[in-house]
């Protein structure tokens, strides 16, 4: 985001106070705020409660500046926290996903009876196979109901699962497979999107052939298409679990006990296994769940629109939901798949209450009209919440009016994969709203802006988001490397957890988050680093050097845009130059994923360096937004930013 895009967008005046109708009937009360800071660390053992514990808690946070433990002496099962508990206390019938397919008219319903039993028949397949406690299972699968069983079935057994979004390449899943060691793989044969069948079950072969370390591989038969079989590896879903006993006892591990890897984007090329462990993971996801999204399990019909293979589909789709024994819709497809009204569609026929998606969605929606949503029977909508990036204030407010009626409050969350929960979110019918901000810490958590020095900045100030005290669903490392966390969280402020986000106090003290101030871009919501695209275009054999920014996109928020200087000579890139940018676009999206494929590639004889041979990244930036260009004087060559400042103009739409 440019300066002064934000600076537009900024309109700390405009505040909507909390709606009284729903302040009445609100889980929380204005009080819980200062309840929650006179004691955090006591305020989250009682929140611990929402969980059933084995063996209760006595001990609550042991800190060890940067390595936390919560409730270490505490013992539970996340899988029959999710699913068990509520079928034993007679809420087995309550359906826990609404489950609709890409395809308008398929849909499942999976009550928690019929969920337990499903989760139960998946663990003991995967013992059969040798899943056991510690063990790390790759998940790479579409939106399908047994991408949740599988994810419960595998912390059923205290195994971890690291789940791949299925839209990453085979190289994207060959690489997180050997980080971790995995020795599982769960898939499909593939996936449906707009109506067209696209595999995954090759993806999965082609990142094998360099992880021999994996044993064994279950697929679900989702589109029927031909599959590639390795005899002995791999075993069809229904040939092996639908055959297994659908009841299964479970042990209980210790609240510290590892439950799953989430890879994500860090500043260098290879992605960060941040891993979490169980007890406050599941504890902050219940709470936040709860709180911010004001669950009414009775009466609510929820919608997390993210996909599984994100933090937000992890926290807010399988554990936080159903911890709390709440209604789902879970949908498999895309925001146009069967049209562009789908969406509202499944709304109105769902009777849905709460909807949760990202700002690159909204804007997407927004782009095709109002009159779509308007055209559907929205009122069964009581609550919004956005999630991924900032949200412009633009966004915010054709999210209020034509989605949620001028009615329902709009819950910005901030958080992150490391956080494992929401952690700056207003709640609804307490806090007011101010379009594009997150408005305040959620009760339990202390964060701060600080300036470079890590000073606390005053009311209309601007700086870095830290978090200063430890909270129960941190990240307890990332996967190999400790180091790597010191140094990458725990360095730039001492004592402090650095986020890589800008974030303003307006003058009444309100937060906003700016977007990352680091290297790692921010697509559609989904992180990205600049070197890891820098990296896969500089692996193929025409390049020779590559520079990558995030630049600003209406639509995605950021769009990739890279600088290019090709090993050819100038006149042989000359001669075809679509068709290298676009083998270009290709490769990226190949080696990466197509989430990862540049908008713009700008073929350039030479990049702008200091005179120590650094990259100015800040003037390539510049260069893409269209800014003037700042200070160029430390430049080796000071002509070479002009070069290409012309012909990014001379190629403006030509790869769109
Ligand atoms: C950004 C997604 C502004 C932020 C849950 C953060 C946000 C990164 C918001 C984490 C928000 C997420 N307002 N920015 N409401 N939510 N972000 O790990 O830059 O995929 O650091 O987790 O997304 O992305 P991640």
């Amino acid at each position: 985001m440019t300066e002064a895009r934000l600076e537009a967008w900024l309109d700390e005046t405009r505040s909507f106070a909390p709606s009284a109708d729903f302040a009445k009937h609100a889980n929380a009360q204005p009080s819980i705020y200062d309840e929650a800071s006179k004691d955090p660390v006591a305020w989250w053992r009682t929140q611990a409660d929402r969980l059933s514990w084995s063996t209760s808690p006595t001990k609550t946070l042991e800190w060890d500046l940067p390595f936390a433990k919560w409730f270490s002496d505490g013992t539970l099962n996340a899988s029959y926290n999710c699913v068990d508990r509520h079928v034993e206390a007679g809420r087995g019938d309550k359906v826990a996903y609404h489950w609709v397919g890409d395809a308008e008219g398929e849909t499942r319903t999976i009550t928690y009876a019929q969920l337990q039993k499903f989760v139960a028949q998946a663990a003991n397949a995967l013992s059969e196979l040798g899943v056991q406690s510690g063990d790390r299972v790759a998940v790479y699968m579409p939106m399908i109901p047994e991408a949740v069983i599988t994810m419960l079935a595998i912390v059923r057994l205290g195994a971890m699962h690291s789940v791949v979004f299925g839209g990453f390449s085979a190289d994207a899943l060959s690489s997180r497979i050997l980080d971790s060691d995995c020795q599982y793989v769960v898939t499909a044969d593939g996936a449906f999107r707009r109506g067209a069948p696209s595999p995954l079950k090759p993806a999965v072969d082609e990142a094998l052939q360099s992880c021999p370390g994996v044993k064994a591989v279950l697929v679900v038969r989702r589109t029927g298409g031909d599959v590639t079989w390795v005899e002995g590896r791999d075993h069809w879903w229904h040939d092996i679990v639908d055959r297994q006993a659908d009841t299964h006892t479970c042990e209980s591990f210790p609240a510290e006990h590892k439950m799953f890897i989430m890879y994500t984007s860090g500043t260098t090329a290879k992605p960060k296994g941040i891993f979490h462990t169980t007890g406050g993971y599941l504890t902050q996801v219940a709470t936040t769940y709860n709180l911010v999204f004001d669950v009414k399990a009775d009466s609510d019909i929820l919608w997390t629109a993210a996909d599984i293979g994100w933090i937000t589909g992890h926290s807010y789709i399988v554990y936080g939901p159903l911890i709390n024994g709440v209604t789902q819709v879970m949908y498999e497809g895309l925001p146009d798949s069967g049209g562009r009204d789908r969406w509202w569609k499944i709304i109105a026929q769902n009777k849905v209450t709460t909807l949760y998606t990202a700002p690159t969605t909204i804007r997407t929606l927004m782009k095709w009209g109002h009159e779509l949503p308007g055209a559907h029977d929205l009122s069964s909508l009581r609550l919004l919440g956005s999630v991924g990036e900032p949200i412009n204030p633009e966004a915010w407010m054709w999210y209020r009016q034509y989605v949620g009626g001028n009615r329902c409050p709009i819950v910005d969350t901030w958080w992150q994969t490391e956080t494992g929960a929401i952690m700056v979110s207003p709640l609804p019918g307490i806090t007011a709203t101010k379009p594009g901000a997150a408005m305040r810490p959620l009760p339990g958590i202390t964060v701060d802006v600080v300036d470079n020095e890590g000073k606390s900045v005053g009311n209309g100030e601007g700086g870095y988001l830290v978090i200063s005290e430890p909270w129960p669903s941190m990240t307890r490392g990332i996967w190999g490397d400790p180091e790597r966390f010191k140094e990458t969280y725990w360095s730039r402020f001492p004592g402090k957890y650095f986020a890589g986000d800008g974030a303003k106090r307006d003058a009444d003290g309100d937060l906003w988050l700016l977007g990352r101030i680091d290297d790692v871009m921010n697509i559609s919501g989904h992180r990205l680093s600049t070197t890891e695209v820098e990296h896969a275009l500089v692996g193929h054999p025409a390049v020779a050097e590559a520079a990558v920014v995030g630049a600003s996109d209406e639509t995605t928020g950021q769009a990739i845009v890279a600088f290019v200087t090709l090993k050819l000579s100038a006149d042989e890139a000359e001669k075809d130059q679509s068709g290298v940018i676009e083998e270009l676009r290709v490769h990226v999206s190949k080696v990466i994923s197509p989430i990862a494929k540049p908008r713009q590639i700008i073929l350039t004889p030479d990049l702008p360096k200091t005179r120590s041979g650094k990259i100015m990244r800040r003037l390539l930036r510049d260069v893409a937004e269209h800014r003037s260009l700042g200070d160029v004087t430390t430049l080796m060559d000071p002509t070479v930013v002009n070069m290409i400042s012309g012909l990014m103009d001379e190629h403006q739409n030509d790869n769109d």
